[in-house]
């Protein structure tokens, strides 16, 4: 059998639409786009395109884009650059967001604790959602900044991030509201408009464009300062030459990614299905992970626990038999805390370390996702009569 990559939420293989697209940048045009000169300005050109791009994708105009490294930074940038600017206009120093952010946001939040900010991180039900009555009692007047994910990273579960927005607007119409849309980009309707959001992160490498490209969407208007500081690129908004390249593939991943979403979505939706549905079946005491409730989770993403065996066993197992998949995140793997996201769905510690994330993409097949439903029941009969405590 071939590899069978099962970790999209992970990266994605980047499509070689998205490569041939930024060959001409990477081999012809890569002069500096501050460069005055010829070389400068065609490289500008390659930028100025790649905005338009991003912008008109977004419904936004190309003013509000600033590309970044990609979603981690693009986290930072946001909540670091609302809460410090609000806080200089002297609304006040209070940051909401939820238990299950990824860590690029609550490392960030926790960070601006340090210097003095207040944080809430509201609770989720045993899906992964968000409270909105905890939302709701959360947001006040001295409440600057909102930082919701749109989409989980980990168990797939779909955020209310416009009702959020809507409720945390009509409670302090002063505030700044962020989301993390690196997972859900490609899934859904991720424009600001429709999330009704001011300020949005998105990573290249998540919709089959490369690494160490993303952007931060900013509303024209919104309270917010550069984080990074040197050079005045990007409107002075975010300093440092600029991947010319990578921002040009993230303007070609996001057009594939709308103009076949549909498509796409439909193939996730068939073959994750299977593995929603299939799997608990084939394979005794297994625990789904986020909603069963296929719409209220990305198309792409099935997660759940296995009681009685542990997590990365299944994983090493998984990968001799040619399967890639993931515990959750890649930023927890190696790590042996129980996942965050796990355990703020009330989820206890034994069943957290044994859970597994299958996320399939557009190269994945039925007979791949066949192969999974006859490798991984075996896997785990296996470990499970090796496990202490098991009658052999
Ligand atoms: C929800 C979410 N936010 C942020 C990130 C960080 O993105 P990047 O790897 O581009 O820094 C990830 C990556 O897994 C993610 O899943």
């Amino acid at each position: 059998m071939e590899r069978v990559y099962l970790d999209h939420a992970a990266t994605t293989p980047p499509d070689p639409r998205v490569l041939e697209a930024m060959w001409p940048v990477f081999s012809r045009d890569w002069g500096n786009p501050s460069s005055i000169y010829l070389e400068g300005q065609t490289a500008h050109r390659w930028l100025d395109e790649a905005r338009a791009r991003c912008a008109r994708l977004l419904g936004g105009d190309p003013g509000e884009i600033i590309f970044t490294s990609g979603g981690t930074e693009s986290d930072n940038a946001a909540i670091r650059g609302a809460a410090l600017a609000q806080r200089e206009r002297g609304r006040g120093d209070h940051i909401v967001t939820s238990q299950v952010e990824h860590h690029a946001v609550l490392h960030t939040v926790e960070q601006l604790e340090r210097e003095g900010f207040r944080a809430t991180y509201l609770p989720v039900d045993s899906d992964g959602c968000v409270d909105l009555a905890a939302l709701e009692e959360a947001v006040g007047p001295g409440t600057t900044v909102l930082t919701l994910m749109a989409a989980n990273n980990e168990v797939g579960t779909l955020q209310p991030v416009a009702e959020a927005a809507a409720l945390a607007k009509a409670r302090n119409p002063d505030i700044v509201v962020h989301t993390d849309a690196v997972q859900a980009a490609g899934s859904i309707d991720i424009t600001p408009e429709a999330l009704g959001v001011d300020l949005l992160s998105l990573a290249s490498h998540k919709l089959y464009g490369v690494k160490g490209a993303g952007l931060l969407y900013v509303r024209r208007g919104t309270p917010w300062q550069p984080q990074m500081l040197g050079g005045s690129q990007e409107r002075e908004r975010r300093a440092g030459t600029e991947n010319v390249a990578g921002a040009f593939g993230l303007a070609a991943a996001m057009e594939l990614a709308w103009n076949e979403r549909d498509e796409r979505v439909a193939h996730y939706r068939r073959l994750r299905d299977r593995l929603l549905f299939e799997l608990p079946e084939l394979v005794p005491d297994t625990v789904v992970t986020g909603p069963v409730d296929p719409d209220r989770r990305l198309p792409n993403n099935f997660s759940c626990c296995f009681r009685n065996v542990e997590g990365e066993s299944v994983l090493l197992g998984l990968d001799m038999v040619e399967v890639a998949a993931s515990s959750g995140s890649a930023c927890t793997t190696g790590s042996l805390e129980p996942s965050h996201v796990l355990t703020a769905m009330g989820i206890d510690d034994d069943l957290a370390h044994a859970s597994l994330r299958l996320t399939v993409g557009k190269g994945n097949t039925d007979e791949q996702i066949d192969y999974v439903l006859e490798q991984l029941p075996e896997i785990v009969e296996r470990l499970r009569s090796l496990a202490p405590g098991q009658p052999s």
